[in-house]
């Protein structure tokens, strides 16, 4: 099965509430209805995750190790959840980490990732469209 799995972290289930000047107005119903759109003309299938919880995502990681690729947007934890880089370097399937926001200019403390190291890439800064973006790079 060509099945990828796209995880959200903390506070990505208030998209269309949050900080609308940053991250817009629209859900993650929407996010995830315009990602299968895109994922079904590409003869891709897609398991949406979101959890503001640190074990879940690392469970769903560990979970997908059988799948073809994990888009991740880990929220906050980017910046400080060893737990999280280390089930990434656990599971053998390319992660590809994205941001809605240009985190490199925002405050300094979210210029660090330490997801980077342990993905395929990082794309940041294109709201809804990075993780369009992090599904093409798997054609
Ligand atoms: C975010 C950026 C993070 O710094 C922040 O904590 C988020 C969202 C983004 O998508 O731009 O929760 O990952």
């Amino acid at each position: 099965m060509n099945n990828y799995y796209v995880l959200n972290g903390p506070n990505l289930n208030r998209l269309g509430k949050r900080e609308p000047g940053i991250y817009g107005n629209e859900t993650l119903e929407t996010l995830e209805m315009r990602l299968n759109d895109l994922a079904q003309k590409h003869g891709m299938t897609l398991t949406f995750k979101q959890s503001n919880h640190e074990g879940d995502l690392i469970d769903w990681i560990h979970e997908a190790e059988n799948s073809k690729g994990i888009i991740i947007n880990p929220g906050a934890f980017t910046h400080y959840s060893y737990a999280i880089r280390d089930a990434i370097a656990s599971v053998d399937v390319p992660v590809v980490e994205v941001h809605m926001s240009n985190v490199h200019k925002r405050e300094s403390f979210r210029h660090q990732s330490v997801i980077s190291p342990v993905s395929e890439g990082q794309i940041v800064g294109f709201g809804m469209k990075s993780y369009e973006l992090a599904l093409m790079s798997f054609l």
